[in-house]
């Protein structure tokens, strides 16, 4: 089997980007090694920053998402049991769009295969060969026990998330992989309820950071923080209500409304770059090549960034033969990256409790919401991160 390009991973970075190559008339075929229902029902992230919303629109795949989903102006950051506003769109112009990723999948999925386009699901024994190569191939089998098949291609966009195989496809001795790990993880539930809050509350408290966020009028999403090894079967819902309760109450006695708990899991918390993100003919995007920790509500924006920028110098590389945008996609794509680690850094040392934070650090960071939400410099910085950063081009 042969085409333009090879995609491993059919999360939003590589549905986005055979979504945007079809566009610019360049072939793909997408190879994912869960099932269609498997990955159509995975609950992750919730917030699409203006550009990711807008990009649904100009692929034509925003119909459920303007149903569905829901603009939001502004989020609320609370501490001290006080909440303060951080005004989006007023500072910004722009806002943000709460829509499930998992739902943003089923209409980048549909989209793609009413194109004709080639997504073969629940693959197995993935390989890729011949990287730095101009013929890369990749190696997979559609059965257990069926034939060893090779797609062959001009380029492979390595979109397999953080435990796929393509980034170690690139030589130990060229990448570099910079990691930094938290003591800590999120416990995160669906409830069947009413929202609780207008907009998403960012909650730091003496007992650890919780979250307020929505799926729905009739489902609601909420975080907590938890110990990184900490065991799903240790929280009750009623512990999980205890303390969502405890950690969000403000001075007016305000609680989150209950309601049964449909789901509940652990998620650990880490930043990851690997630089550079491309090596011969492989290209890396999403999580395969970059982590943050959920607390910026960035991953998924960041792979449908990765996503805009590779489809664009894969499309001169195939129209015009010109490879300069493809030679620069690593160093265009870690300058926003970087960018968004930082800042995903940022809020999460301003809103987690650390286990090492002494009486001064933990004065020190109350003083750092205290400011960041009181300085109109401050919450515009918030605010410009939050609704996403641009793509620059030149570097
Ligand atoms: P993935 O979504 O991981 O997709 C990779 C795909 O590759 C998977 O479907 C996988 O099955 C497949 N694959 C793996 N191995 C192979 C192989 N060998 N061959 C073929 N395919 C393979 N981000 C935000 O922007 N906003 C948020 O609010 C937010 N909240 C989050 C909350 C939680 C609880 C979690 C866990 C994550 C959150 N994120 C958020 C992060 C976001 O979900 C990820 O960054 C995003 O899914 C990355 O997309 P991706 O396409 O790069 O990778
Ligand atoms: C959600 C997830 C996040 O990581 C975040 O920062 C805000 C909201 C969510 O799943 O709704």
């Amino acid at each position: 089997m042969r085409t333009q390009v090879g995609i491993l991973g059919a999360g939003p970075a590589g549905l986005f980007l055979s979504l945007l190559l079809a566009r610019r008339g360049v072939e793909s075929v997408i190879l994912e090694v869960r099932s269609r229902q498997a990955i159509e029902q995975t609950i992750r992230a919730g917030v699409l920053e203006q550009g990711t919303a807008d990009l649904m629109r100009e692929l034509g795949v925003h119909q459920r998402m303007e149903k569905l989903g829901e603009e939001h102006e502004g989020i609320e950051i609370r501490f001290r049991g006080r909440g303060r506003r951080i005004p989006l769109k007023e500072l910004t112009g722009k806002s943000v769009t709460l829509y499930a990723q998992h739902e943003v999948i089923k209409d980048l999925v549909a989209a793609r295969l009413q194109q004709g386009g080639e997504v073969i699901f629940s693959v197995q024994d993935v390989s890729l060969e011949g990287v730095d190569s101009d013929r890369p191939r990749i190696l997979f089998r559609r059965e257990p026990e069926g034939p060893l098949e090779v797609l062959e291609c001009d380029v492979i966009a390595g979109c397999d998330g953080f435990h796929g195989p393509s980034r170690r496809a690139i030589p130990e001795s060229v990448r570099t992989e910079y990691v930094k790990t938290y003591p800590m993880g999120w416990l995160g539930i669906l409830t069947q309820a009413p929202p609780s809050s207008r907009e998403l509350i960012y909650c730091n408290s003496d007992r650890g950071f919780a979250l307020v966020s929505t799926r729905s009028p009739e489902i609601q999403r909420m975080y907590l923080q938890v110990d990184a090894d900490d065991d799903i079967r240790n929280w009750s819902d009623d512990r999980i209500w205890e303390e969502l309760r405890l950690r969000l109450a403000t001075e007016e006695g305000w609680a989150p409304i209950e309601g049964p708990i449909l789901q509940k899991s652990i998620v650990q918390m880490r930043s990851f770059v690997c630089s550079p993100m491309q090596y011969g003919r492989l290209y890396l995007a999403g999580d395969a090549a970059h982590i943050v920790p959920p607390t910026g509500a960035k991953g998924l924006n960041l792979a449908v960034s990765d996503a805009c920028v590779l489809a664009e110098a894969i499309a001169r590389f195939e129209r015009h033969g010109t490879d300069d945008l493809l030679q620069r996609y690593s160093a265009i794509c870690l300058r926003r990256v970087w960018k968004a680690e930082r800042f995903s850094y940022f809020m999460t040392q301003m809103l987690h409790c650390f286990p090492n934070h002494s009486p001064f650090e933990r004065e020190i960071q109350l003083a750092e919401l205290d400011y960041v939400t009181s300085s109109v410099h401050g919450r515009g910085t918030i605010a410009e991160n939050y609704v996403g950063l641009p793509i620059e081009w030149d570097i």
